[in-house]
């Protein structure tokens, strides 16, 4: 049986997810994640039998485990495979917000920084989401700008909850001997207030198990510490591995994230 999708309308639908209506809570929605992966915008993009499914419940058993944190989520419920109910959007807040623990990927080339450097605090880049324009940094003066067009005051929430959601979700993967190395987030705004949106999967951020038992963790520069070709994440589709051992890299994920209903909060 399950929810027959062909009778609902289709709200929105983007790279790696559709949204439908829910007509008995117009107040939520169904996502509904599919077989899709992408990269570099858009510009590189496979289907991969099978992901919707692991993606699906990654991201269940983050969102539980953040709303176990007290964080604002969307995060309703998961009614069926691939399917999960969240809080329906008023307002999205355009913005690709991603945050750093270690420096990797595309820090490296802007600033001549080191592979591993530490960053405490965490740093946080706002993007204006928009795969035509490759998701431009924004200058933090015109981001205030923006939400106080809006009449809001969401910047200083948002901040505050993505800091929040990092450290969660950074203490979480520790418990299993992996470093959250950085993470890209979503936002928006619901009954006047900010909320954490859209998916939390292995598209959205870097793994690096420890590379030893007790690596030390508080240095400045902890690359030696962490055992960053044993990656867990989309690195290894935007490095070009074939899919299936991309499924199971986020097959592994999935396994992981399986046991955060144990973690304590
Ligand atoms: N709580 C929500 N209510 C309504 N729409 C949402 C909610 N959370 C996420 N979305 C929207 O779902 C759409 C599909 O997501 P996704 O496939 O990740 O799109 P994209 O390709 O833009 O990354 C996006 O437009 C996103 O803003
Ligand atoms: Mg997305």
């Amino acid at each position: 049986m399950g929810i027959n999708f062909k009778q609902l309308k289709k709200l929105n639908e983007g790279k790696t997810k559709v949204i439908y209506e829910n007509p008995s809570d117009k107040k939520t929605v169904y996502m509904r994640f599919k077989d899709d992966i992408t990269a570099g915008d858009g510009v590189k993009h496979d289907i991969i039998e099978g992901k919707a499914l692991v993606d699906w419940k990654t991201n269940r058993d983050i969102f539980e485990y953040l709303n176990r944190c007290g964080v604002r989520t969307h995060y309703l419920s998961s009614p069926e495979e691939k399917v999960s109910i969240v809080k329906k959007l008023d307002l999205k807040i355009n913005l690709e917000v991603v945050t750093r623990r270690v420096a990797t990927g595309s820090i490296l080339h802007w600033g001549g920084e080191t592979e591993g450097k530490r960053y405490d605090p965490l740093i946080t880049q706002f993007h204006y989401k928009d795969d035509f324009l490759h998701d431009p940094l924004l200058d933090e003066s015109y981001i205030d700008f923006i939400v106080h067009k809006k009449n809001g005051t969401e910047y200083k929430q948002m901040r505050e909850l993505n800091a929040d959601t990092f450290i969660h979700l950074e203490k979480a993967f520790a418990h299993f001997k992996i470093q959250l190395v950085d993470m890209k987030l979503e936002y928006g705004i619901i009954d006047g207030r900010v909320y954490l949106i859209d998916e939390i999967t292995g598209g959205s951020f870097r793994l690096w198990p420890y590379a030893k038992d007790e690596p030390n963790l508080k240095q400045d520069n902890v690359l030696a510490e962490l055992n960053s070709s044993g990656r867990l994440d989309k690195d290894t589709y935007r490095m070009g591995e074939d899919l299936e051992k991309v499924k199971s890299k986020f097959e592994a994920i999935a396994m992981i994230t399986d046991k955060f209903k144990d973690v304590s909060i």
